[in-house]
């Protein structure tokens, strides 16, 4: 939180006099169009840090509302700054209305110092402080507060020609604010896109986000104040923050030396911020292999925004400083080369992330730490932003909507709360898709299905709105919309019953913990294995996975998807109970575990019952079904190792027949998104294929996906097979368990298929149902191959005398995909896949 302790005053007045003296003139400054601070109830001008605060009521652009009159208090000796002199205070509910010249991001800062000699006890004064969209404060109270004074920094995208700021005062107290500002904030400070993690992917769309200031770092450096700043920003020391105090030390070079390049402007950070950093220290000592860890104090229930500030201020030459950075115990981006993106050194560059707090703990924890390949051990960070997002509900504070603030107020109706009532009615619509994790209704023509419906959970219980976002869907058209409990979502289960079957969710029977949430082992009372998995309550994410997992999967049967047995949402648990997979992950029969190697053919099969439940969902399904998220801890395996493809958290309904995609924000894993997807944000199944070309290179050459540990051209599985399988080279970086044991043959199909996969255009990726087709041949390859060099295996299904010579798919016999087929476990369920036998069969649109 950007507050300042009384204890603070003194540093700080030093830091102003410090950085007024030697800091003039450095920086290109930014003139807001829209630029209001008002200072509450005063009657004369207030200069605050070199800037000028009027007062509230001298301006025709601004208006104030309220119910009843409201009160003016001044004091003038108690104050911490001139800014806290004087407060407006209200008995009932009032707003600010601001005009607004220039649409698009708006800082809006807020003052509060309870003024102990105004003759109001403003000091047990509850209030709630809302936008039209954004609730920013709720029930807040300097009773419950260990500051003195509170300033509080937001920054909203306002996209109305108003802004109007509500004191709305609770529990029959009154409410108050000191001093506002309504100022216009430079369009490319806040991107709309940035990285998240856990599950790491893009982040679109933060731009309809707010955002709220928690923390804003200066390392190694002097608190900074809003008159050393062009946007007006304070910017604190970080030492207080440090996990280890000494494992930082700071250095510091004069602020000329920085030059802005392409990547950060003055308005990004102040050169100030550039010009000092928190480094290893003396990066030759023995053991200099550590991070430097700051640990920030967060409210789990929210996602933040963090930004890191970089300039290289201690390196002699380029390409020296390789490091890591962490957040969480997430690595949010390895081998970070400052010089090579900037092209020079002493050049500011940032990076943004979206990030939960740790899982256990209520904090953020944020570390950089050397890359060990690199020439010089060491690590250094500049500057750091944390900036909370509002969830659901758009708020920054608790859980209630804009909406049930204003209604639960005992108001008459009177005409101020029907202006901001139809204000807020007017943005309903927005708040409520961004609220409804509605899908497209993609109708096939050749199964026309009545009323496909996807809806989420109702959030909070609100019924106001679920209300509001039926009327969405049925404006729109394009979607439909139910409640959970109105389908057949498999069996209900009791909290009890989660509890008595996993023994309390007892640590020794965790399977596993992802993005999600924990999985653990249960057994059911009749005695039937499962596997249990229990998000994180706090996970907003995991709301929306949540939903579409259960509608995804209680649509879906087939052999080769992972069944769920039902879900308990009991005491907002948002629970999932599946059947369980006694082999666990295909990752961890390929690497990183002391579990004996697959051969070569079971890999095979692995991959084709991966493939064939792909292809279910995309084609076998009434509504084509993208999975998003295909990796091999997606693939489970059961006692059988047959595989079982899982985890719909992410999974989309497909293109509707006269659409060719579906726009959406990326989501998935990286190493293995499709990288036209990335570009273009359309997802079609091929996106799917691409991610499980991944799995194939995966499962050929056992590493992961990406491992930022390796030289750099074998960072990415997809570029560094890709480029052995150009050279026909495959087997050389092949997992060596297999080495002799693979038909060439065999593998040159494999290695094709999985190219094929990887193709740079979704249009030049082969069908899953090709894939399927492709891989059963690399199995009759091998089989037959072992068959012929080892007559007395007469067990396998092969058929004698298959060419050797790779084939085209469809140019081939029905017989022998009926040969496959046959030799496989052809139950009812398999039904579908056998019309998309007939497809592969008799190809059409090819
Ligand atoms: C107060 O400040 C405003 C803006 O800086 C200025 O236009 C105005 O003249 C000032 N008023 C007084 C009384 O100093
Ligand atoms: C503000 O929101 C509008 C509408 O969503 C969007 O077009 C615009 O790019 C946003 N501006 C910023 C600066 O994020
Ligand atoms: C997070 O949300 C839960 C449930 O709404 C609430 O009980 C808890 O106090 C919140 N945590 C914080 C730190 O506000
Ligand atoms: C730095 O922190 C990350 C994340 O917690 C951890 O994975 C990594 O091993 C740490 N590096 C060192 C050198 O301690």
């Amino acid at each position: 939180m950007v507050k300042m302790k009384l204890v603070k005053w003194v540093p700080l007045i030093l830091a102003v006099v410090l950085l007024g003296f030697i800091g003039h003139g450095s920086h290109a400054s930014f003139t807001p169009v829209d630029n209001y601070l008002i200072a509450c109830g005063s009657s004369k001008n207030v200069t605050f840090l070199g800037h000028t605060f009027v007062p509230d009521l001298v301006q025709s652009s601004i208006s104030l509302k309220s119910q009843g009159n409201s009160i003016v208090a001044t004091s003038n000796s108690s104050a911490p700054f001139a800014v806290y002199q004087s407060a407006r205070v209200f008995p009932g509910t009032a707003s600010y209305k601001f005009g607004i010249e220039q649409e698009g991001r708006h800082w809006v800062r807020l003052y509060f110092y309870p003024l102990p000699d105004s003759g109001h006890n403003l000091t047990s004064a509850s209030m709630t402080v809302i936008t039209e969209n954004f609730v920013l404060l709720n029930n807040f109270s300097f009773k419950n507060y260990n500051g003195s004074y509170m300033f509080k920094e937001y920054a909203i995208n306002v996209t109305s020609d108003s802004l109007t700021v509500t004191f709305i005062p609770s529990n029959n107290s009154v409410a108050f604010i000191n001093a506002i500002e309504v100022v216009s904030v430079p369009d490319e400070l806040i991107p709309d896109q940035a990285l998240a993690l856990s599950p790491s992917g893009p982040f679109s769309g933060l731009s309809e986000f707010a955002l709220e200031t928690v923390y804003r770092l200066n390392m190694g450096g002097p608190l900074l104040t809003a008159e050393n700043d062009t946007l007006g920003r304070t910017w604190e020391n970080d030492e207080k923050y440090l996990h280890v105090n000494s494992s930082a030390v700071s250095v510091s070079v004069s602020p000329a030396t920085i030059q802005y390049r392409a990547a950060a402007t003055p308005q990004i950070g102040p050169n100030w911020v550039y010009a000092t950093a928190q480094t290893m220290g003396n990066s030759n000592v023995a053991n200099s292999n550590f991070n430097i860890t700051w640990v920030f104090p967060v409210d789990p229930n929210f996602t933040y925004f963090v930004r890191y500030h970089f300039c290289d201020i201690m390196s002699v030459s380029m390409n020296t400083l390789v490091f890591n950075l962490y957040i969480n115990s997430d690595l949010a981006f390895g081998s970070l080369d400052l010089s090579t993106l900037t092209g020079y050194l002493a050049a500011p560059y940032y990076k943004d992330f979206v990030s939960n707090s740790s899982a256990d703990t209520d904090t953020l924890t944020i570390s950089v730490g050397p890359d060990t390949r690199a020439d010089f051990i060491n690590a250094l960070l500049n500057g750091l932003e944390i900036m909370k997002i509002n969830n659901e509900a758009r708020s920054l504070d608790g859980i209630s909507p804009v909406e049930t603030l204003l209604v639960s107020q005992p108001s008459k109706k009177n005409k101020m709360g029907i202006i901001i009532g139809s204000v807020v009615g007017a943005s309903a619509a927005l708040v409520f898709i961004s609220l409804c994790y509605c899908f497209l209704v993609a109708r096939r023509s050749k199964t026309p299905q009545q009323g496909s419906t996807w809806l989420p959970l109702p959030l909070y219980g609100n019924s106001q709105t679920m209300t509001k976002m039926s009327t969405t869907s049925q404006k729109s058209g394009t979607a439909s919309c139910i409640s959970l409990a109105s389908s057949n979502l498999g069996r209900l289960f009791m909290f009890q019953e989660i509890m008595d079957a996993t023994n309390k969710f007892d640590e020794s029977l965790l399977l596993g913990v992802g993005g999600f949430g924990r999985v653990y082992k249960g057994t059911l009372e009749d005695g039937t294995k499962v596997a249990v998995k229990r998000g994180n309550p706090r996970s907003e994410q995991g709301l929306a996975e949540f939903r579409t997992e259960i509608e995804m999967l209680s649509k879906l049967r087939h052999r080769h998807l992972v069944s769920l047995i039902g879900y308990c949402d009991e005491r907002s648990e948002m629970i999932l109970v599946y059947e369980y997979m006694a082999n666990g992950p295909l990752r961890s029969h390929l690497y990183g575990t002391d579990l004996p190697p697959l051969s070569w053919k079971q890999r095979l099969e692995i991959c084709i019952g991966a493939a064939r439940g792909l292809h279910y969902l995309h084609t076998g399904a009434a509504q084509s079904i993208i999975h998003r998220d295909v990796k091999t801890t997606n693939i489970l395996l059961d006692e059988n190792f047959v595989a079982k493809v899982a985890d719909f958290g992410l999974s989309k309904a497909g293109p509707a027949i006269d659409q060719t995609h579906v726009s959406t924000a990326v989501k998935g894993s990286f190493g293995y998104l499709d990288p036209e997807y990335f570009r273009r944000q359309q997802l079609t199944e091929k996106s799917d294929v691409y991610s499980f070309g991944v799995v194939l290179m995966e499962v050929l050459c056992t590493r992961p996906a990406l491992n930022p540990v390796l030289p750099r051209e074998q960072v990415n599985i997809a570029e560094w097979a890709m480029s052995w399988q150009k050279k026909g080279m495959l087997d050389q970086i092949m997992d060596s368990n297999l080495a002799g044991k693979v038909n060439p043959t065999s593998l040159k199909k494999f290695g094709e298929t999985a190219e094929k996969c990887l193709a740079e255009h979704g249009v030049d990726r082969p069908s899953m149902g090709d894939v399927l087709w492709n891989l059963e041949y690399a199995l009759q390859l091998e089989e037959t191959s072992s068959a012929l060099t080892e007559p007395e295996d007469n067990s396998t299904n092969h058929i004698p005398g298959i060419p050797l010579t790779p084939l085209e798919p469809f140019d081939n016999s029905l017989s022998m995909i009926d040969g496959v087929n046959s030799g496989t476990d052809a139950d009812a369920e398999d039904a579908a896949t056998s019309a998309v036998f007939s497809q592969l069969v008799n190809p059409r649109g090819r």
